[in-house]
């Protein structure tokens, strides 16, 4: 059976010629957040990631390193793909441009816009940043260097194949207007509408001074521009051209590429006129995340500050890092990495406010019935209230998760946590528990207490895996199973079930 609702996102594929650090770690963290979610929600998800393995970047570090390139990418492609491991990345698939089945589909995007007569041989005459990998005009450079990363640029001169892209200003201008949501956030937007408006140039997609890349058909001298090669990556792992099991058909075009701010006119406008070239559909929605700084600082090798994702998982666990970058920041604004700020939000949030709810519900569970939950009995106004503060909640966690508003859905998940503990003191147990004639009642106030425990767990899973598993362990249901849009309802839990005690899930961290 075919499941009519898809979901296909996109992480960039990331540079081989660097290590992963946290800037990459949160791009694919964002990514797996909301696979799982959609997944839970009972989507058929395709999620992609993978790496850039061409260009002059990467032939510069090769040849740096004293490796073939091609060495250096299998070399560092391992340490990317343990990190997602390490990160339970649920990633569907994984594209390496120096894959067999890419170089496919970049050709035959290359010849199909040919073929339509969008691409044409020329002369390059401008300024080229390596580190970028990006053309500016003699116009744009500030004080001779890059404008975007203020790095020394070269003059480059070279026969060129061009992309009509000037030809496509009108229509992607029109395709952004009449389309609000093709690029988010709406600051983004803006920039990119005033980038088109100022005109589109012909774009040089191909190079002759080096060899690194994927050769243009039919004239071996040139390669092609690694931008156009990289963008490919998301039909190429798709299938395309041939299609041969249908994910083309399936997936694109894609719902969401999420990525950092630092290249969103390649996808908001340089992929989407490629794509129009080809008569290809594009993608429904770019979402262009902010940047970190580490202790107020840009991350950068020269200052060794660069935060290593490995270390830190070690150190607090993969959970505490998950949940500390998406709630520590709105996805979309930029944001400071510290290490005070992550320990006060493992202490407040995950030790404090989820583990205590956890550790208190089933101590008291296990000191009043022996760790067995009993029927619940008639339903009091402060039960009605809390069940009908989940249920309203979980409608406001699915429009926020559906707007990538990461922060704002744990927000209403701890609103949930909060709401969990305030029935705790409201309903005061220990005083239930002093008098026989409340058992009954002590009973439901238990039923509901773990009620809530199991919904949070749930909507917790798609950011910390791991801990919504282990709350399930605690409650005896199934953790291979935790399909939102079957489980979303209250009064799951069945009566008898036997709830573990538990250790604390997230023991303080003492500075
Ligand atoms: N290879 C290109 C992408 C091609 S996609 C068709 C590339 N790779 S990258 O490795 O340099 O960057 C990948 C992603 O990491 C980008 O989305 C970038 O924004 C993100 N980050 C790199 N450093 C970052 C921070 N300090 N903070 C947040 N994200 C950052 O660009």
């Amino acid at each position: 059976m075919t499941n009519d609702k898809r979901f296909y996102l996109s992480t960039p594929i990331y540079y081989v010629n660097d290590v992963p650090h946290i800037g990459h770690a949160y791009t694919t963290l964002a990514c797996d957040v909301l696979a799982r979610y959609k997944r839970a929600r009972g989507y058929d998800v395709y999620f992609l990631t993978g790496t850039d393995e061409h260009g002059q970047k990467v032939e510069k570090a090769a040849q740096a390193k004293g490796e073939t390139p091609l060495e250096l990418a299998d070399r560092v492609v391992k340490r990317f793909q343990s990190l997602w491991e390490k990160l339970n990345i649920s990633n569907t698939d994984f594209i390496r441009t120096t894959q067999e089945r890419h170089k496919l589909a970049v050709h035959e995007l290359f010849r199909r816009i040919e073929a339509d007569g969008d691409i044409y041989l020329g002369e390059y005459e401008d300024w080229y940043c390596t580190p970028c990998e990006t053309f500016w005009t003699e116009k744009q450079l500030l004080d001779g260097n890059c404008p975007d990363c203020g790095r020394p640029t070269d003059k480059l001169k070279e026969e060129s194949y061009f992309f009509r892209m000037s030809k496509y200003q009108d229509r992607i201008l029109e395709h952004i207007e009449s389309n609000p949501d093709f690029i988010q956030p709406k600051s983004r937007r803006n920039e990119i509408l005033s980038f088109v408006r100022e005109g589109l140039r012909d774009l040089s997609i191909s190079r002759t001074s080096f060899s690194w890349g994927i050769p243009v058909p039919g004239n071996e001298k040139h390669v092609i521009y690694v931008w156009f090669d990289a963008l490919t990556n998301y039909i190429s792992a798709l299938g395309f051209p041939n299609d041969e099991n249908g994910n083309c058909a399936n997936y694109w075009p894609c719902d969401v590429h999420v990525i950092g701010k630092d290249i969103l006119r390649f996808h908001t406008v340089y992929w989407p006129t490629f794509l129009m070239a080809a008569g290809l559909p594009l993608p429904k929605t770019i979402f262009a995340h902010g940047w970190w700084t580490v202790e107020g600082q840009k991350m950068s090798k020269s200052l060794a500050n660069v935060v290593e994702p490995n270390m830190l998982i070690d150190k607090y666990g993969v959970d505490a890092i998950r949940y500390f970058l998406l709630r520590e920041v709105p996805f979309g604004l930029d944001g400071d990495f510290s290490h005070s700020a992550l320990v006060h939000r493992i202490n407040s949030d995950l030790a404090n406010d989820l583990g205590n709810l956890i550790s208190r519900s089933t101590a008291m569970l296990n000191k009043y019935f022996d760790g067995i939950l009993t029927p619940p009995g008639e339903t009091e106004a402060i039960d009605q209230a809390l069940q009908d503060k989940f249920m309203g909640q979980l409608e406001v966690i699915d429009t926020q998760m559906g707007a990538l508003a990461f922060s704002k859905a744990l927000q209403s998940i701890w609103e949930l946590v909060s709401a969990a503990n305030k029935y705790i003191d409201d309903s005061a147990p220990w005083a239930l528990a002093k008098d026989e004639a409340q058992k009954e009642r002590l009973g439901s106030v238990m039923y509901n207490l773990l009620e809530a425990v199991r919904l949070i767990g749930l909507l917790v899973t798609p950011f910390m895996p791991e801990t919504g598993a282990n709350i399930c362990t605690i409650l005896g249901t199934d953790p291979n199973n935790q399909q939102l849009d079957e489980h979303d309802q209250w009064g799951l839990l069945v009566p008898g079930t036997v709830v573990a005690k538990t250790k604390p899930l997230f023991p303080r961290i003492e500075n």
